[in-house]
């Protein structure tokens, strides 16, 4: 059996017909989906090719598994399509459409798909399983003992050196370099860090809108680093390659290389979330006690037992590949096996918290510092927001930069000023809102006539973290905002969230959306706010629009797809 794996981005689609000439083949799909249904970046040419393209998949074999979130609306919507489109172009579904829920186990729901899949694929293509798995490499290691380290990549993410000769256009795989020029602390008390960011985009050709997300490349913590190449005895300093073994492959090494073990494990590698149960079963042949050995190995396996202990070990004890080296001292594995597996260090994005129009040369983040301490008693903190909060001004006598680039999104203001806005945004979910204010305010001094702008924002004390309260309390003495709505939920005995606060100006919502065609946006926090406001919202259409719930919830889906009920949330 051979097998490749295809990056459809890579790929001309449209000659997926062609698998049909090639004997007993069949194409896996496995679709995530991201923003408010759609998909990745790498699939938005394919999606667009399936929806245009009248062609013919007859002979064509193929299987999906989804990637989602069920916290989200449109749950795993892209993988629900791809397999719907593919049979309708002809296609044959050899096996069932398989759902991994983010929000639950998506490892698990793997696992359980991938455990039936396999028999069924061997029955339909009368094909006999050999029994063991056997692990293969994928690269090998290259060291180089003398190299010149012009050579060596520092964590460019594409062109070599790229970092310090800066070349527009930026993207994902060119980031500019941005100096901080703002870094304070938001909250006035309480024991989490809220912050507000500001980085200067002069002279890179950036462009931007507001309610567009920033992408930043955090880097890990070095304390974690310096653990991680004690604990396996090596020199972080040496520079390797790992270079593809199938020397046809696209992806040549897997992170930009010659490097050295301290730029990957710094730059490029994610070291930080609890590995994936592929990962341990590659990594349990290293485990000289046999014991952790069959643990890691059943923790992959969809043996009932094996996904408890994956789910408890792993999972619920937050244990990151550190942790697991120190509570497994049998598990030693080589390097660089650990850096072919590790997945790669994502971007972080952020709600762009300013408008181009008043800041062109500058974007604003607003971002609340991520630290808990796991099960395990280990303090744990976010990579990007750690990195971010220790982004000095000025670090002794240097700038501090921030690699970046902007991430173009649906969320927009209305094209019409004079139709009213409201927008729903508790804690750090106000971020897109400072822009939208910002940008309201400057039409309404281009003499624009400019229509209401209600704002529901949230908080718990309004002492402690009324985030950007002198802002807007000014804005709104101004008339920029024509209606400030805080709720402060642990300023009494009962907890009064957004949700509450739309409940009691139902009447006023209601005009706003029914009559005056009001565009409503909701940010911040997917699994729990964006679903209750949603549900205050069907409950106002039920009520003053006399609808029945079904009405309802068909009433703010029409909203949704005309683009007036408008969601930028994550969990
Ligand atoms: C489109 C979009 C817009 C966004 N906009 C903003 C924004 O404007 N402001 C903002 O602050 N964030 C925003 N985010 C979130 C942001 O991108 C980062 O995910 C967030 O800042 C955390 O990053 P980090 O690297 O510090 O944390 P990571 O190192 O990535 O750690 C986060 C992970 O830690 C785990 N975790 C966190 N808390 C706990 C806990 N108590 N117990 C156990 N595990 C825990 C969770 O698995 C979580 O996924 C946005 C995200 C998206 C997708
Ligand atoms: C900004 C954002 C939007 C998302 N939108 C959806 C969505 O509409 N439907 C869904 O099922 N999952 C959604 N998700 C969840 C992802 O699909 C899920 O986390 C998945 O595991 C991502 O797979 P990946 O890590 O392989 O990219 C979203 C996630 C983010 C961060």
């Amino acid at each position: 059996m051979k097998g490749m794996a295809a990056d459809p981005e890579e790929y001309d689609m449209s000659e997926l017909s062609r698998l049909a000439e090639m004997d007993n083949s069949l194409a896996i799909f496995c679709m995530a989906t991201y923003g408010e249904g759609d998909p990745t970046d790498n699939a938005q040419d394919f999606y667009d090719w399936l929806q245009e393209t009248d062609g013919k998949l007859d002979g064509v074999n193929y299987t999906v598994f989804a990637l989602g979130n069920k916290t989200y609306e449109h749950y795993n919507a892209m993988g629900v399509y791809v397999d719907k489109r593919l049979e309708e172009l002809g296609a044959k579904r050899v096996f069932d459409l398989g759902m991994g829920d983010d929000d639950g186990n998506l490892e698990e729901d793997f696992v359980t798909w991938r455990e039936q899949f396999w028999p069924a694929m061997c029955e339909h293509f009368g094909v006999e399983a050999s029994g063991e798995d056997s692990s293969i490499r994928q690269y090998e290691l290259k060291e180089h003992n003398d190299i010149n380290m012009n050579k060596v990549y520092t964590g460019e993410l594409g062109r070599l050196k790229s970092f310090e000769t800066q070349k527009p256009p930026f993207d994902a795989k060119n980031p500019f370099l941005a100096p901080v020029t703002v870094n304070r602390k938001l909250n006035k008390a309480g024991d989490r860090h809220l912050m507000h960011l500001e980085v200067d985009i002069t002279g890179s050709k950036i462009r931007y809108e507001s309610g567009d997300h920033v992408a930043v490349y955090p880097t890990n913590d070095t304390a974690i680093v310096n653990k991680l190449g004690q604990i396996l005895g090596v020199d972080l300093d040496l520079v390797i390659s790992l270079n593809n073994l199938d020397e046809e492959s696209n992806k040549k090494h897997p992170f930009p290389c010659p490097t050295t073990y301290r730029t990957a494990l710094t730059h490029y590698l994610d070291i930080i979330h609890p590995p994936r149960t592929n990962v341990l079963y590659e990594l349990a042949q290293y485990a000289t006690d046999p014991k952790d050995q069959e643990n890691m190995r059943k923790m992959a396996s969809s043996a009932p037992e094996g996904k408890a202990l994956y789910q408890s070990f792993v999972l619920e004890d937050n244990r990151n590949i550190l942790a697991i080296l120190e509570d497994l001292p049998s598990l030693r594995p080589p390097i660089d096996h650990l850096c072919e597996l590790m997945p790669r260090l994502q971007a972080r994005y952020y709600s762009i918290a300013s408008s181009s129009k008043v800041h062109p040369n500058s974007i604003h983040i607003c971002a609340v510092l991520v630290e808990y301490t796991t099960k395990t008693g280990r303090l744990t903190k976010g990579v990007a927001t750690t990195w971010l909060k220790n982004k000095l001004v000025a670090d002794n006598g240097h700038k501090s930069t921030v690699p970046m680039y902007i991430r173009k999104s649906q969320f927009r203001l209305p094209f019409k000023a004079s139709n009213p806005v409201i927008m729903v945004g508790p804690g750090t979910g106000i971020a897109p809102f400072m822009g939208f204010i910002q940008e309201r305010g400057w039409l309404k001094e281009q003499g624009k006539e400019v229509g209401e702008t209600v704002l529901y924002f949230g908080c718990r004390h309004k002492n402690e973290d009324y985030l950007y309260q002198e802002e807007l309390e000014e804005a709104e003495k101004t008339g920029v905002i024509t209606k400030l709505n805080v709720a402060f939920s642990r300023d009494q005995d009962q907890k009064v969230y957004v949700q509450h606060l739309l409940r009691t100006n139902k009447e006023d919502l209601w005009r706003q959306i029914h009559t005056d065609n009001a565009h409503i946006y909701i940010c911040g926090d997917a699994r729990n706010m964006a679903r209750d406001v949603q549900t205050a919202f069907y409950e106002i259409a039920e009520e003053l629009g006399g609808m029945t719930r079904t009405q309802a919830t068909d009433y703010i889906k029409k909203l949704m797809t005309k683009g007036r009920y408008s969601l930028d949330v994550w969990s």
